[in-house]
């Protein structure tokens, strides 16, 4: 029995006919749903984890629910700072609001708990989880000593020693301290940084996606970080008692394929 999930992050969706950074996100989005049709549509559930909407309206909401309308398997969405909470819940509905007031979700599934946490704070581009979410985190997390947690959220609490630390968890202190109770967090996942990233930071794994808009290189002292059109990427997630396993799967790459004479065709 392996839980097997997806993970898209920063998809950016604008309204139809607009694009953001000279990139027709929606399209890519279609990308995606493909691909997730074509590879794991026998997965459990798929996550957004936020900027589900460049510059939040409305009528971008409305044409990521008609995007992803097209996937074969259940939906959990949480936001990011590109994201508009009222747009958001005009489109998808209140039902998406947990007791915490953010779009905060549990799910539990073949032995795991998942549980997705809303970073966003209005008119901030860092992450901000509230006392009240973090007090319902360590209440869920006490529930659930059991079983193996994955966390799924926006922004990414640990530094990626990069430029836009500035702008991960402020104050990841608290939420740290919180995932430190439960005895198996398998896995941190967050978005965010547009970079594919896995770290141990105080103990704990953390990963980054690069997403579905375009990525960031790695940027260092007097080296400036580049936007690149790809890869359009999605963490493909699979989880059995004893093992918790990422894998990013690149559905826009750019990249030419090499076929060599032999191959199985
Ligand atoms: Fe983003």
């Amino acid at each position: 029995m392996t839980l097997k999930f997806v993970v898209m992050s920063d998809l950016h969706v604008m309204p139809q006919g607009e694009l953001s950074m000279t990139l027709d996100t929606g399209a890519r989005l279609e990308q995606a749903v493909a691909a997730v049709v074509a590879r794991y549509g026998d997965a459990d559930f798929c996550v957004l984890a936020g900027d589900l909407a460049d510059l939040g309206q409305p009528s971008a909401y409305e044409r990521l629910k008609a995007i992803i309308a097209h996937l074969p398997i259940p939906v959990h969405i949480t936001l990011g700072n590109h994201d508009d909470r009222a747009a958001f819940l005009s489109v998808f509905g209140d039902g998406f609001i947990a007791e915490t007031g953010k779009v905060d979700k549990v799910i539990d599934i073949k032995g795991y708990r998942i549980i997705l946490l809303d970073s966003s704070e209005p008119g901030r581009v860092d992450g901000v989880l509230e006392a009240g979410q973090i007090e319902w985190l360590r209440a869920r997390l006490a529930e659930a000593t059991d079983r193996p947690v994955i966390v799924i959220l926006h922004h990414n609490a640990n530094a990626l020693h990069i430029e836009s630390d500035s702008i991960r968890i402020l104050e990841p202190d608290a939420f740290i301290n919180a995932l430190k109770t439960h005895p198996d967090i398998r896995q941190v996942i967050a978005g965010h940084v547009h970079l594919t990233s896995t770290a141990i930071w105080r103990g704990l794994p953390f990963t980054t996606l690069s997403g579905g808009h375009y990525s960031c290189t790695v940027d260092q002292p007097n080296v400036p970080m580049r936007r690149l059109a790809g890869p359009g990427q999605m963490a493909f997630v699979l989880g059995t008692e004893d093992s918790t396993t990422v894998l990013f799967d690149d559905y826009i790459d750019g990249n030419e394929e090499i076929f060599v004479e032999g191959d199985a065709a």
